[in-house]
Protein backbone atom coordinates (compact mmCIF):
# COMPACT_ATOMS: atom_id res chain seq x y z
CA UNK A 1 0.00 0.00 0.00
CA UNK A 2 1.65 3.47 -0.75
CA UNK A 3 2.40 5.90 2.00
CA UNK A 4 -0.74 7.57 3.18
CA UNK A 5 1.17 11.13 3.02
CA UNK A 6 3.78 10.71 0.38
CA UNK A 7 5.28 14.03 -0.02
CA UNK A 8 3.24 15.94 1.56
CA UNK A 9 3.74 18.67 4.29
CA UNK A 10 2.64 18.64 8.08
CA UNK A 11 2.57 21.00 10.60
CA UNK A 12 2.65 19.48 14.67
CA UNK A 13 2.45 21.73 17.42
CA UNK A 14 4.22 20.11 20.43
CA UNK A 15 5.48 17.64 18.41
CA UNK A 16 8.73 16.84 20.69
CA UNK A 17 7.14 14.56 23.29
CA UNK A 18 4.61 12.74 24.09
CA UNK A 19 1.25 11.95 21.79
CA UNK A 20 3.30 15.02 19.16
CA UNK A 21 6.29 13.50 19.26
CA UNK A 22 4.38 9.40 18.25
CA UNK A 23 2.23 11.58 15.69
CA UNK A 24 5.45 13.02 14.00
CA UNK A 25 7.50 9.70 13.90
CA UNK A 26 3.60 8.20 12.15
CA UNK A 27 3.48 11.07 10.08
CA UNK A 28 7.36 10.72 8.71
CA UNK A 29 6.87 6.89 8.55
CA UNK A 30 3.91 7.87 6.03
CA UNK A 31 6.08 9.87 3.99
CA UNK A 32 5.20 13.59 5.01
CA UNK A 33 7.76 15.88 5.63
CA UNK A 34 6.70 17.25 9.11
CA UNK A 35 7.52 20.93 10.73
CA UNK A 36 7.62 19.98 14.77
CA UNK A 37 7.46 22.62 17.38
CA UNK A 38 8.18 23.12 21.23
CA UNK A 39 9.65 25.83 23.07
CA UNK A 40 12.67 23.43 24.53
CA UNK A 41 15.25 23.52 21.90
CA UNK A 42 17.03 20.84 23.11
CA UNK A 43 13.69 18.64 22.79
CA UNK A 44 13.60 20.14 19.11
CA UNK A 45 17.31 19.63 18.16
CA UNK A 46 16.71 15.62 19.79
CA UNK A 47 13.62 15.29 17.02
CA UNK A 48 16.18 16.77 14.15
CA UNK A 49 18.45 14.21 15.04
CA UNK A 50 15.63 11.58 14.83
CA UNK A 51 13.72 11.97 11.99
CA UNK A 52 17.05 14.48 9.91
CA UNK A 53 15.78 15.48 6.74
CA UNK A 54 12.37 14.49 7.35
CA UNK A 55 11.42 17.40 9.84
CA UNK A 56 11.56 20.61 10.38
CA UNK A 57 12.04 21.39 13.89
CA UNK A 58 11.20 25.66 14.71
CA UNK A 59 11.29 26.60 18.32
CA UNK A 60 7.94 28.47 18.77
CA UNK A 61 5.62 28.49 21.82
CA UNK A 62 1.46 28.33 20.49
CA UNK A 63 0.95 31.30 22.72
CA UNK A 64 2.95 33.90 21.56
CA UNK A 65 1.81 35.63 18.34
CA UNK A 66 5.61 36.47 17.37
CA UNK A 67 6.78 32.72 17.59
CA UNK A 68 3.49 31.74 15.66
CA UNK A 69 4.34 34.75 13.15
CA UNK A 70 8.19 33.12 13.15
CA UNK A 71 6.45 29.69 12.57
CA UNK A 72 4.46 30.54 9.36
CA UNK A 73 7.16 32.77 8.19
CA UNK A 74 8.72 29.17 8.11
CA UNK A 75 6.08 27.60 6.49
CA UNK A 76 6.00 30.46 3.50
CA UNK A 77 9.94 29.56 3.02
CA UNK A 78 9.59 25.97 2.72
CA UNK A 79 7.25 26.86 -0.56
CA UNK A 80 4.90 23.59 -0.79
CA UNK A 81 1.81 24.85 1.59
CA UNK A 82 0.62 22.22 4.14
CA UNK A 83 -2.00 19.06 3.81
CA UNK A 84 -2.05 18.19 7.32
CA UNK A 85 -1.76 20.00 10.62
CA UNK A 86 -2.10 18.70 14.01
CA UNK A 87 -2.66 21.67 16.50
CA UNK A 88 -1.52 19.76 19.74
CA UNK A 89 0.50 21.57 22.18
CA UNK A 90 -1.20 21.54 25.33
CA UNK A 91 -0.59 21.71 29.21
CA UNK A 92 -2.18 21.50 32.19
CA UNK A 93 -1.88 20.47 36.06
CA UNK A 94 -3.87 19.27 38.85
CA UNK A 95 -5.03 21.56 41.13
CA UNK A 96 -8.08 22.58 43.38
CA UNK A 97 -10.54 25.00 42.83
CA UNK A 98 -9.04 26.47 46.11
CA UNK A 99 -5.23 26.83 45.01
CA UNK A 100 -6.04 27.78 41.00
CA UNK A 101 -4.33 31.40 40.66
CA UNK A 102 -4.67 33.85 38.38
CA UNK A 103 -1.70 33.17 36.56
CA UNK A 104 -2.94 29.36 35.99
CA UNK A 105 -5.78 30.47 34.45
CA UNK A 106 -4.03 32.43 32.17
CA UNK A 107 -0.73 30.16 31.45
CA UNK A 108 -3.17 27.29 31.11
CA UNK A 109 -5.60 29.17 28.42
CA UNK A 110 -2.68 30.65 26.70
CA UNK A 111 -1.31 27.09 25.40
CA UNK A 112 -4.46 25.67 25.57
CA UNK A 113 -6.99 28.44 24.12
CA UNK A 114 -4.52 31.27 22.34
CA UNK A 115 -1.75 28.68 20.93
CA UNK A 116 -4.77 26.36 18.95
CA UNK A 117 -6.51 29.10 17.91
CA UNK A 118 -3.52 30.86 16.48
CA UNK A 119 -2.36 27.75 14.90
CA UNK A 120 -4.94 27.46 12.88
CA UNK A 121 -5.79 31.21 12.35
CA UNK A 122 -1.98 30.84 10.98
CA UNK A 123 -2.01 28.05 9.10
CA UNK A 124 -5.54 28.65 7.07
CA UNK A 125 -3.87 30.54 4.74
CA UNK A 126 -1.08 28.10 3.57
CA UNK A 127 -3.69 24.29 2.97
CA UNK A 128 -3.61 22.74 0.24
CA UNK A 129 -6.87 21.32 -1.29
CA UNK A 130 -7.83 18.23 0.16
CA UNK A 131 -5.92 19.12 3.83
CA UNK A 132 -7.30 19.08 7.09
CA UNK A 133 -6.89 19.70 10.73
CA UNK A 134 -6.92 18.03 13.91
CA UNK A 135 -7.26 19.61 17.28
CA UNK A 136 -5.83 17.57 20.64
CA UNK A 137 -8.82 17.83 22.98
CA UNK A 138 -8.91 15.73 25.57
CA UNK A 139 -11.63 13.33 27.92
CA UNK A 140 -10.98 16.08 30.70
CA UNK A 141 -13.12 18.37 28.51
CA UNK A 142 -16.33 16.28 29.42
CA UNK A 143 -15.47 17.90 33.20
CA UNK A 144 -16.01 15.85 35.67
CA UNK A 145 -12.82 14.84 36.68
CA UNK A 146 -11.60 16.15 40.57
CA UNK A 147 -8.63 18.76 40.50
CA UNK A 148 -8.83 19.30 36.49
CA UNK A 149 -11.39 21.77 36.00
CA UNK A 150 -9.23 24.49 34.62
CA UNK A 151 -7.91 21.75 32.16
CA UNK A 152 -10.74 20.54 31.31
CA UNK A 153 -12.34 23.72 30.68
CA UNK A 154 -9.68 25.02 28.00
CA UNK A 155 -10.27 21.55 26.35
CA UNK A 156 -13.80 22.29 26.40
CA UNK A 157 -13.20 25.76 24.65
CA UNK A 158 -11.05 24.01 22.27
CA UNK A 159 -13.72 21.01 21.40
CA UNK A 160 -15.93 24.15 21.40
CA UNK A 161 -13.97 26.34 18.54
CA UNK A 162 -13.33 23.22 16.24
CA UNK A 163 -17.17 22.58 15.54
CA UNK A 164 -17.71 26.76 14.57
CA UNK A 165 -14.36 26.83 12.75
CA UNK A 166 -15.18 23.27 10.54
CA UNK A 167 -18.81 25.18 9.95
CA UNK A 168 -16.62 28.55 8.76
CA UNK A 169 -13.86 26.37 6.79
CA UNK A 170 -16.45 24.21 5.42
CA UNK A 171 -17.14 26.01 1.93
CA UNK A 172 -13.37 25.92 1.61
CA UNK A 173 -13.55 22.55 1.67
CA UNK A 174 -11.00 22.13 4.76
CA UNK A 175 -11.73 19.73 7.14
CA UNK A 176 -11.38 19.68 10.85
CA UNK A 177 -11.93 17.49 13.94
CA UNK A 178 -11.57 17.03 17.78
CA UNK A 179 -9.44 13.98 18.58
CA UNK A 180 -10.19 13.31 22.43
CA UNK A 181 -7.54 11.14 24.42
CA UNK A 182 -7.80 9.29 27.15
CA UNK A 183 -5.14 8.75 29.62
CA UNK A 184 -1.86 8.17 27.62
CA UNK A 185 1.01 7.18 28.90
CA UNK A 186 3.23 10.65 28.09
CA UNK A 187 5.94 12.55 29.78
CA UNK A 188 3.16 14.95 30.09
CA UNK A 189 0.31 12.73 31.95
CA UNK A 190 3.74 11.72 34.25
CA UNK A 191 4.27 15.11 35.40
CA UNK A 192 1.21 15.21 36.67
CA UNK A 193 2.68 13.65 39.36
CA UNK A 194 6.11 13.87 40.22
CA UNK A 195 8.06 11.25 42.02
CA UNK A 196 4.76 8.91 41.72
CA UNK A 197 4.73 8.39 37.95
CA UNK A 198 4.56 4.46 38.50
CA UNK A 199 1.62 5.17 41.04
CA UNK A 200 -0.60 7.94 38.98
CA UNK A 201 -0.21 5.51 36.12
CA UNK A 202 -2.03 2.79 38.21
CA UNK A 203 -4.21 4.12 39.45
CA UNK A 204 -5.59 5.53 36.39
CA UNK A 205 -5.19 2.20 34.67
CA UNK A 206 -7.40 0.68 37.45
CA UNK A 207 -10.52 2.62 36.17
CA UNK A 208 -10.69 1.97 32.72
CA UNK A 209 -12.16 -0.94 30.67
CA UNK A 210 -8.56 -2.19 29.57
CA UNK A 211 -7.13 -1.53 32.69
CA UNK A 212 -4.51 0.27 31.00
CA UNK A 213 -3.15 3.84 29.92
CA UNK A 214 -3.24 4.18 26.28
CA UNK A 215 0.04 4.25 23.97
CA UNK A 216 1.07 7.35 22.06
CA UNK A 217 0.95 5.41 19.05
CA UNK A 218 -2.96 4.44 19.37
CA UNK A 219 -3.90 8.15 20.00
CA UNK A 220 -1.17 9.10 16.44
CA UNK A 221 -2.75 6.29 14.22
CA UNK A 222 -6.60 7.85 14.97
CA UNK A 223 -4.69 11.65 13.94
CA UNK A 224 -3.18 10.40 10.88
CA UNK A 225 -7.19 8.39 9.56
CA UNK A 226 -8.44 11.97 10.21
CA UNK A 227 -5.72 13.99 7.98
CA UNK A 228 -6.51 11.20 5.73
CA UNK A 229 -8.48 10.93 2.48
CA UNK A 230 -9.90 7.99 4.65
CA UNK A 231 -12.16 9.90 6.86
CA UNK A 232 -13.69 12.84 3.92
CA UNK A 233 -16.78 12.65 4.93
CA UNK A 234 -15.73 13.99 8.67
CA UNK A 235 -15.67 17.25 9.89
CA UNK A 236 -16.67 19.37 13.28
CA UNK A 237 -16.34 15.79 14.78
CA UNK A 238 -14.88 14.65 17.83
CA UNK A 239 -13.25 11.08 17.82
CA UNK A 240 -12.46 9.61 20.91
CA UNK A 241 -9.14 7.49 21.71
CA UNK A 242 -10.05 6.51 25.08
CA UNK A 243 -9.76 3.32 25.88
CA UNK A 244 -13.42 2.70 26.62
CA UNK A 245 -13.19 6.00 29.65
CA UNK A 246 -16.77 7.25 28.31
CA UNK A 247 -18.13 3.60 29.47
CA UNK A 248 -16.08 2.85 32.55
N1 LIG B 1 -1.28 12.33 27.91
C1 LIG B 1 -2.57 12.33 28.13
O1 LIG B 1 -3.09 11.55 28.94
C2 LIG B 1 -3.47 13.27 27.38
C3 LIG B 1 -4.85 13.01 27.39
C4 LIG B 1 -5.70 13.87 26.70
C5 LIG B 1 -5.19 14.95 26.02
N2 LIG B 1 -3.84 15.18 26.03
C6 LIG B 1 -3.36 16.33 25.27
O2 LIG B 1 -2.44 15.85 24.29
C7 LIG B 1 -1.51 16.89 23.97
C8 LIG B 1 -0.11 16.36 24.16
O3 LIG B 1 0.05 15.98 25.51
P1 LIG B 1 1.17 14.96 25.99
O4 LIG B 1 0.57 14.16 27.07
O5 LIG B 1 1.80 14.31 24.82
O6 LIG B 1 2.17 15.99 26.72
P2 LIG B 1 3.75 16.19 26.69
O7 LIG B 1 4.44 14.88 26.69
O8 LIG B 1 4.02 17.13 27.81
O9 LIG B 1 3.99 16.93 25.32
C9 LIG B 1 3.50 18.24 25.13
C10 LIG B 1 4.17 18.85 23.93
O10 LIG B 1 3.67 20.17 23.74
C11 LIG B 1 4.74 21.10 23.78
N3 LIG B 1 4.23 22.36 24.31
C12 LIG B 1 3.67 22.61 25.51
N4 LIG B 1 3.31 23.89 25.60
C13 LIG B 1 3.65 24.47 24.42
C14 LIG B 1 3.53 25.77 23.88
N5 LIG B 1 3.03 26.78 24.59
N6 LIG B 1 3.98 26.01 22.63
C15 LIG B 1 4.51 25.01 21.90
N7 LIG B 1 4.66 23.75 22.34
C16 LIG B 1 4.22 23.49 23.59
C17 LIG B 1 5.82 20.42 24.62
O11 LIG B 1 7.13 20.89 24.37
P3 LIG B 1 7.74 22.14 25.22
O12 LIG B 1 7.38 21.88 26.65
O13 LIG B 1 9.19 22.10 24.93
O14 LIG B 1 7.09 23.35 24.68
C18 LIG B 1 5.68 18.99 24.10
O15 LIG B 1 6.29 18.85 22.84
C19 LIG B 1 -1.86 18.06 24.89
O16 LIG B 1 -2.70 18.95 24.19
C20 LIG B 1 -2.60 17.40 26.03
O17 LIG B 1 -3.46 18.30 26.69
C21 LIG B 1 -2.98 14.36 26.69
Amino acid sequence: MDAVLNGRTALVTGGTSGIGRAVVRRFVDEGAHVIVTGRRQAQLDEVAAEFGDAVTAVRADASDPADVTTLFEVVAARGSGLDAVHANAGLGEFKPLADVTAADIDAVFATNVRGTTLTVQGAVPFLNEGAAIVITGSTAGSGTEKNFGLYGASKAAVATLTRTWAAELAPRRIRINTIIPGPTETPGLKGLAPGNEDGLLAAIAAGLPFRRVLRPEEVAAAVLFLVSSESSGMTGSEVFVDGGASIA
